[in-house]
């Protein structure tokens, strides 16, 4: 695996993957890799022949100045998971690097209004602008984002069709811990008695797949019985507890075709989210999560 820091020096290093007839894989991240970003790696790599991943904490995304200056880091453990994970090029560029006077911003207007886009002001703006950047840097054939960020990911796949990028976007599964507990770099900052807490994310979810199974589709009903299973877990605070319409985030009142159903709650000063994707097809509701 080769390290770069600066674009001038990924830009050579796809120029000479690319007349190799090599498909380039991208795997943006923020670095304090877990399982969850080594199975996006190896999805990149069922897809694309070589991989880079960036490692670049955006200050530009976060609406809270503690959030980031508290957001875990380990470079070390870092570069040897990316190594052992069958990275091939990781870019870990510095802020002077990625933003030189930037002006430009890119905004997906009305798919961040609900979920996370209403309680972090500002954050998917950041999360866009990077993104599109790190498209242009590297140009990839395909990136692969996970499913736990889901409105990040399915933003980013209507980004991708509105300007045009070459570049199939791929949504990973959410890789859990043995407990139910979505993985996260955030986790490290939970307490053993938040971390047990808060499982009850994924109870909620269980409860809303059971509901669903067995014909549930008003959206009250369903988050109600979710309210009450977080709430037993003593959350800080619920920023959300939501059934959005996947074509266009918004919210619904009855399940009736490919829906969200999605989470956001504190415990202490760490933010939680977790989510389910509900599919339809011929033989019903199918949800994964
Ligand atoms: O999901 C993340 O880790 C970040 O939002 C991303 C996509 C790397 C952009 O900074």
């Amino acid at each position: 695996m080769k390290i770069v820091h600066s674009i001038d020096e990924v830009r050579a290093e796809i120029r000479k993957s690319k007349i190799a007839g090599k498909r380039i894989g991208l795997v943006p991240t923020m670095g304090y890799l877990h399982k969850g970003h080594i199975s996006l790696v190896s999805i990149a790599k069922e897809n694309s022949d070589f991989i880079v991943m960036s490692i670049f904490v955006n200050k530009l995304q976060f609406n809270d100045i503690n959030d980031f200056n508290k957001y875990p880091k380990d470079i070390e453990q870092d570069i040897i998971a990316a190594d052992s994970g069958g990275v091939d090029l990781l870019f870990i560029p510095d802020d002077s690097e990625m933003y030189q006077n930037n002006l430009t911003t890119v905004n997906v207007g009305i798919l961040t209004g609900n979920l996370c886009g209403a309680h972090r002001p500002g954050h998917f703006e950041g999360v866009f602008t990077v993104v599109s950047k790190l498209f242009n840097i590297v140009q990839p054939d395909v990136a692969v984002f996970g499913q736990k960020d889901i409105q990040q990911a399915v933003t980013i796949e209507k980004m991708v069709y509105d300007l045009n990028f070459p570049i199939h976007i791929i949504i990973a599964p959410i890789v859990r811990e043995s407990s139910g507990l979505a993985m996260s770099s955030r986790n490290k900052h939970l307490s053993e008695k938040h971390r047990s807490d808060a499982l009850v994310l994924n109870k909620s979810l269980n409860e809303c797949k059971k509901m669903i199974d067995s014909g549930y589709v008003d959206v009250k009903d369903i988050t109600n019985t979710m309210q009450s299973i977080i709430e037993s877990g003593s959350p800080d605070k619920i920023d959300y507890i939501s059934i959005v319409g996947y074509s266009d985030l918004s919210h619904i009142n009855t399940i009736e075709e490919k829906s969200i159903v999605a989470v956001a709650a504190f415990w202490g000063s760490t933010r939680l989210i977790d989510n389910m994707i509900i599919d339809k097809d011929d033989s019903g509701f199918l949800c994964i999560y």
